[in-house]
């Protein structure tokens, strides 16, 4: 099939290249010429593992472009989809770009006999495509639905795995208001096997919510229980863990006998807080969504102010060994919100780092590629802090390193002599044991 997807952020470019890489014809519309640019010399311009790769493979075999021109993008497709940003003002979802680009297709549709189905791919909350969008595309066309297609997709990728998610879907989502939309869509997604589910777009929209909030949820969860145990001190959280994990509703037996070990534990291990682009920004849409809807949404409150304040655990804990870090010497290892990317929005150690700075702690830091949008993030507190690229020569100079950040180059430490260090493993990377010689703490651990 022929498509266009508007918006080469980090939905619509994997979408994109990962559409393409199944044997579509994809073009890639974004208003920003460098980009584009970019993207048709082969260079991303994010950073996302194999994509660069992806990029080259399927623009040499023709089936990926990158453009400016919305129109001459329409001409060639029955399928659109909006992969535009959608960013988060005080909690609440700003539609505005994907308004903006429902005009554009909406004017392209009025003035052209023929019928276009206008699939929305970004986070929006429930009830944004049938309305929202319906009413813009109408508006903008002088045309009434059904003279054009609804549908909306949601994208489940993780960052850092997201080639491998669109490419191996655990399920695709198909919300339609029409069955040519529901048709094309089926076409589209013709070349993957995975569960498929059909479903009404407003639907389509709750389910995205719902599946990131209820792992945010289990984050907050086991972080406030970890909490919990290092208040009482003799606990170690790992240990609740691994008793809780045992359970097989959690964690069932395959028919060999053997553990099956589902994904999900991962999320039920305590650390320093969820972040990242998603978890908070689509907890905090749904909260809002309620909220207006007159709900007391208890939950998703909860979840987030457990979050808020998860990555103070960390200068609490260490306050134990150290009840004046005024003056010590702090090496922060990992700045990304989670390892394989170089995404910094609403990252742990952004809070960490705030916190140690304010007590007067002497900060390094260290991550092997989000240094600089750290920086950026920090603003003018970045110039107090001293960025190594050679974490472990830095370690000599420190009295505390904390683990921020589950890189696999961090599993080093293990290797290293510890000798008077104050070991922080935010992350549950290492077991207690394992560091030579470090005095280890973790949340949900503190000394006895
Ligand atoms: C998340 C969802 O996992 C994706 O399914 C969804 O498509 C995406 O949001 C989105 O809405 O676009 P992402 O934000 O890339 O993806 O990151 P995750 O790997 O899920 O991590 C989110 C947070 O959970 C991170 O702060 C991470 O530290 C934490 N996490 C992640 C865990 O605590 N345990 C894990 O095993 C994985």
């Amino acid at each position: 099939m022929q498509i266009a997807i508007v918006g080469t952020g980090y939905v619509g470019l994997v979408s994109g290249v990962c559409l393409a890489a199944k044997g579509h014809h994809v073009t890639c519309v974004d208003i920003n010429p460098d980009i584009v640019t970019r993207l048709n010399e082969g260079r991303p311009h994010i950073y996302e593992k194999g994509l660069p790769e992806l990029l080259s493979s399927v623009r040499s075999k023709g089936l990926f472009e990158a453009a400016t021109d919305l129109e001459v993008a329409l001409d060639k497709v029955d399928i659109v989809m909006l992969a535009v940003g959608t960013p988060s003002e005080d909690g609440v979802i700003d539609l505005r770009f994907v308004l903006e680009a429902a005009r554009q297709i909406g004017a392209y549709i009025g003035s052209h006999d023929k019928h276009i189905s206008v699939v929305v791919k970004s986070t929006v909350i429930p009830g944004t495509t049938d309305t929202v969008v319906r009413a813009a595309i109408e508006e903008a066309s002088g045309k009434s639905f059904p003279s054009f297609g609804l549908g909306m997709n949601p994208e489940f990728l993780r960052e850092g795995e997201a080639i491998e998610d669109f490419i191996e879907p655990d399920r695709i989502i198909l919300g339609c208001e029409d069955a040519r939309t529901r048709q094309r869509l089926e076409t589209l997604y013709a070349p993957w096997s995975a569960d498929k589910l059909h479903v009404n777009t407003r639907t389509a929209e709750l389910i995205k919510y719902a599946n990131n909030a209820l792992l945010a949820t289990q984050i907050s969860a086991i972080n406030e229980i970890a909490n919990l145990a290092a208040s009482l001190g003799g606990i170690d959280i790992m240990d609740v863990v691994r008793g809780v994990h045992l359970d097989k509703r959690w964690n069932p037996f395959a028919p060999d006998g053997s553990r099956v070990s589902p994904q999900i534990l991962t999320y039920l291990v305590p650390g320093c807080g969820f972040g990242g682009s998603c978890f908070p920004k689509d907890v905090q849409a749904i909260r809002s969504l309620g909220e207006q809807l007159g709900l007391p949404m208890n939950m998703m409150n909860a979840v987030l102010d457990v979050n808020d304040s998860q990555p103070k655990q960390v200068l609490n804990i260490i306050e134990h060994d150290f009840p004046d870090v005024a003056g010590k010497s702090v090496l922060v290892l990992g700045l990304a919100f989670k390892p394989e990317t170089d995404d910094v929005r609403e990252s742990a150690s952004l809070k960490i780092i705030d916190t140690l700075l304010a007590k007067g702690a002497k900060v390094a830091a260290h991550d092997p590629v989000a240094s600089k949008n750290f920086k950026k993030a920090l603003g003018a507190s970045a110039d107090e802090i001293l960025f190594v690229d050679d974490w472990k020569r830095q370690i000599a100079n420190v009295d505390v390193v904390i683990v921020a950040t589950k890189w696999k180059q961090y599993e080093t430490l293990s290797g290293i002599d510890l000798q008077g260090k104050l070991l922080f493993d935010a992350r549950r990377m290492f077991a207690p044991t394992e560091l030579t010689n470090a005095a280890y703490r973790s949340i949900g651990r503190r000394v006895a």
